[in-house]
């Protein structure tokens, strides 16, 4: 493996702390500095063209599909060869950190600055790539660019997807002008890379710089609608309402039950992180509530036997509390494995550069979960600090540590692209 170069560390962090700003604001109970480019919005626009400016800089031929995904391609010795593709994503949650996705994409562009630096030129083609909504924490469906752009999802089904305030996905992209020309089907790529940050305790406590990322657990959202009665808080007997509340509740408590008993395995994880009461107001009884179910497996027969298990609840709780509930599957994905070649190349450049590292599989969903379905693809994980807390303005990795990562992707894209 040649690891004779290395990217460069300061122009990497500096381009992660100006996308930072991007949509930047200050958590007002902790005073830190966080991120909100939710998928779509201006911010998201004004990221894509910052994102683009900086593709065009480096000389890459850059086109946009019809969801939005954006390509920068360097050209090869030999064009007529399928490129090696890195990317990511840089939408965010309302709620981010610098990194999430970012690192992906500026790492990508990193890369070819340093190749570029050195005059080196590969045989085949390099497209560095950012895709729409791989959040889903506007429209409700996660990796949403990179699902269209691999068929798991038709454009159409995607154009129609709307946020909470009734704004389809075709209309904000058409908003912030990033609906592309190029046809949204990707040609199949020589491979998929992508560099991220673990979003998770393990790397940090294990004391490793590289995570060789296996694969992707499983990911089944739903959305809950619970239809009760409103009634007055202070008139209404305890007997005679039904009150959509409890019923969110118990289902999250449900969720809890079903973890602890380990009856769906070790892995198994579930969380309630969306719970809006209607009118939501401190005396009266909530007539209705929208909540969401996220659960994660890294074993797809426990996933299936949790969700069946989570719509027994569903009909059970309701039947009980004289409810109606209604629910949508708004994301489902099974687990997802990289490919043994390229999780070979992460842990041989790692080795070569001294770096310590251990096989991991992630618990986020990734864009490259997507890409796999068309190409060899893999995953190099960096650690975050404080817990590898993620999805909040405390994400942290060190400078050191994203290069280091970077610089693994720099080697597994110049063995891949030689
Ligand atoms: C993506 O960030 C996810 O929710 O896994
Ligand atoms: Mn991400
Ligand atoms: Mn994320």
């Amino acid at each position: 493996m040649d690891t004779s170069l290395s990217v460069d560390a300061a122009r990497l962090w500096r381009a992660l702390e100006t996308l930072g700003e991007i949509g930047a604001y200050t958590d007002e109970r902790t005073g830190l500095r966080g991120v909100n480019r939710l998928a779509l919005t201006p911010a998201d626009g004004e990221g894509r063209r910052h994102v683009v400016e900086q593709m065009r800089a480096l000389g890459l031929a850059v086109t946009i599909d019809r969801i939005g995904n954006v390509f920068g391609r360097r050209a090869g010795l030999d064009d007529t060869l399928a490129p090696v593709m890195m990317g990511s994503h840089i939408d965010s949650v309302p709620t981010a950190g610098r990194f999430d996705g970012c690192l992906g994409v500026l790492g990508a562009l990193e890369c070819l600055a340093t190749l570029g630096d050195h005059g080196v030129v590969t045989r085949r083609p390099i497209v560095a790539a950012f895709f729409t909504d791989e959040e889903g924490a506007r429209f409700g469906t996660d990796m949403l660019g990179s699902a269209v752009a691999t068929g798991r999802l038709a454009l159409e089904d995607a154009y129609a997807l709307r946020d909470r305030q009734g704004v389809s996905v075709r209309e904000a992209l058409g908003d912030i002008g990033f609906i592309g020309e190029a046809d949204e089907r990707l040609a199949a790529p020589h491979a998929y890379l992508e560099c991220h940050i673990e979003q998770g305790p393990v790397l940090a406590a294990h004391g490793r710089e590289i995570g060789v990322v296996t694969g992707v657990q499983g990911i089944s959202w739903h959305e809950v609608t619970i239809q009760g009665k409103a009634a007055h808080a202070g008139t209404t007997p305890m007997e005679l309402r039904a009150d959509a509340g409890i019923v969110a509740a118990r289902i999250n408590l449900h969720l809890r039950e079903m973890i602890r008993s380990g009856r769906f395995g070790a892995d198994m994880r579930a969380t309630m992180g969306a719970l809006v009461p209607y009118p939501g107001l401190v005396n009266i009884v909530p007539g209705r509530v929208v909540c969401t179910v996220d659960l994660r497996n890294p074993d797809d027969a426990l996933m299936r036997a949790a969700e069946a298990e989570v719509l027994r609840f569903y009909a059970q709780v309701a039947a009980e509390e004289k409810v109606e509930l209604t629910w949508r599957q708004t994301a489902r994905t099974e687990h997802v494995a990289f490919s043994s070649v390229v999780m070979e190349r992460v842990a041989a450049a790692a080795a070569a550069r001294g770096l310590s590292h251990e096989h991991i599989i992630s618990g986020a969903g990734h864009d490259c979960q997507e890409m796999a379905r068309l190409c060899p693809a893999g995953m190099v994980f960096v650690p975050g600090l404080y817990e590898g807390i993620s999805h909040n303005p405390r994400e942290y990795s060190t400078p050191e540590a994203c290069a280091a990562g970077v610089s693994v992707l720099l080697d597994v894209l110049r063995d891949l692209a030689a």
